[in-house]
């Protein structure tokens, strides 16, 4: 089964060499918290390139226990639940392992990093159990708020192509919404206004939840994001992976046909703050970076500068976690 799968292979860059798993104390005062980092899709945990991030890490903030989320231990089979399974289902068999996991869950807090679909799923995490709390999230090139297409198959690709096929006719059957990933945060919309379609609303099965898009809102999603430190969302220029490209940075797309983009500080979700994303950014917490490149082009220099600006120490000395959680790191950035 390679269906949907083509949609968005997150991109996997330099290969790393093998690392020590020296577990370091994170209670030492400035000690860097933990980090946990999201893979995309068609990626797996024990890839590579992954391992080569959090080396990465590592070398920049000295000492940083890093743990990359996994559905099974087996890489083939967490591959596979990139693409299939109930995201639902799949989030809260994260937080279970990360509450009991046994250095994540003694953290005061964690800081997190999500590639493309892997960073809607964290913002879910936050949302839903934030259990260790999250202090930063960093999202690179994420579906904050969906996808309005499914990438093209490639020309001879009939197996891709049948499957597209079966996914847009019925992406909003309850078959497909608890199967396939990317239709759970496929988000229809009028071509004309870019507003979401009463089937979305309806049946998305986990998109329109975490983006408190239905009439009762969850006041508790607002609250944590709210009460993250910074929630950075990094929007690759060139991306043609993602359509539209602006949902790294929540932005609805208004017109399709024209392309016109409704930026997030204009739309509802932020004004009517169903999401505490008004609230954070009025703390200077909500940053939107740009990054040149396609989908997932990270280059080291790219991420050395998100290590150094978001994942340094925090000095804990006689400090509350609430304070810790809270305290206030540079200042929020324009669009
Ligand atoms: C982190 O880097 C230190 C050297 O600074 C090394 O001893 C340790 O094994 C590394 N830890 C991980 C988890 O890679
Ligand atoms: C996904 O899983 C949740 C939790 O088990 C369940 O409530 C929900 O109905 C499932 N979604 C679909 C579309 O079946
Ligand atoms: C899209 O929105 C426009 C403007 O509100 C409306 O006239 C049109 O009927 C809508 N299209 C659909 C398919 O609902
Ligand atoms: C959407 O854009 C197209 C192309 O620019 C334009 O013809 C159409 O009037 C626009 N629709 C709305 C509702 O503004
Ligand atoms: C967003 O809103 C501001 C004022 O609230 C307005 O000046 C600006 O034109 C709007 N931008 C877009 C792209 O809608």
């Amino acid at each position: 089964m390679y269906l949907p799968v083509r949609l968005f292979v997150s991109i996997l860059f330099l290969l790393g060499s093998g690392s020590g798993s020296t577990i370091p104390s994170i209670t030492k005062p400035s000690q860097p918290l933990p980090l946990i980092i999201w893979h995309g899709l068609g990626d797996n945990y024990a890839a590579e390139g992954l391992a080569y991030v959090g080396e990465l890490a590592n070398e920049t903030n000295p000492g940083t226990y890093v743990y990359n989320i996994r559905l099974d231990e087996d890489p083939g089979s967490d591959r596979t639940a990139t693409f299939f399974g109930n995201v639902t289902e799949q989030l809260a068999q994260v937080c279970d392992t990360l509450a009991t996991h046994p250095i994540l869950s003694l953290a005061p807090a964690v800081n997190a990093i999500g590639f493309s679909q892997g960073g809607q799923f964290l913002r879910g995490y936050v949302e839903r159990c934030n259990n260790p709390p999250v202090r930063n999230l960093v999202t690179f090139g994420s579906q904050h708020n969906g996808i309005a297409d499914f990438q093209a198959c490639a020309p001879t690709d009939w197996l891709c192509k049948g499957a597209m096929a079966l996914l847009k006719v019925n992406t909003w059957s309850n078959y497909v919404q608890s199967r396939l990933v990317p239709a759970q945060y496929y988000r229809s919309c009028n071509i004309s206004t870019g507003e979401p379609t009463p089937e979305y609303i309806e049946n998305s099965n986990f998109l329109a939840d975490i983006n408190n898009e239905r009439v009762l809102k969850n006041t508790k999603y607002a609250a944590n994001i709210a009460g993250l430190n910074k929630f950075v969302m990094y929007l690759f220029r060139d991306d043609t992976t993602v359509i539209p490209k602006e949902s790294g940075w929540f932005a609805q797309v208004t017109n399709l046909t024209s392309g016109v983009v409704t930026p997030l500080r204009n739309r509802t979700i932020y004004k009517e703050d169903w999401l505490g994303l008004k609230k954070l950014d009025e703390k200077g917490g909500l940053v939107f970076r740009e990054t040149e490149g396609g989908h997932m082009k990270l280059s080291d220099e790219l991420l050395i500068k998100v290590f150094k600006d978001f994942f340094g120490p925090v000095e804990e000395k006689g400090k509350k976690v609430e304070d810790m959680l809270m305290q206030d790191g540079e200042g929020s950035e324009e669009l």
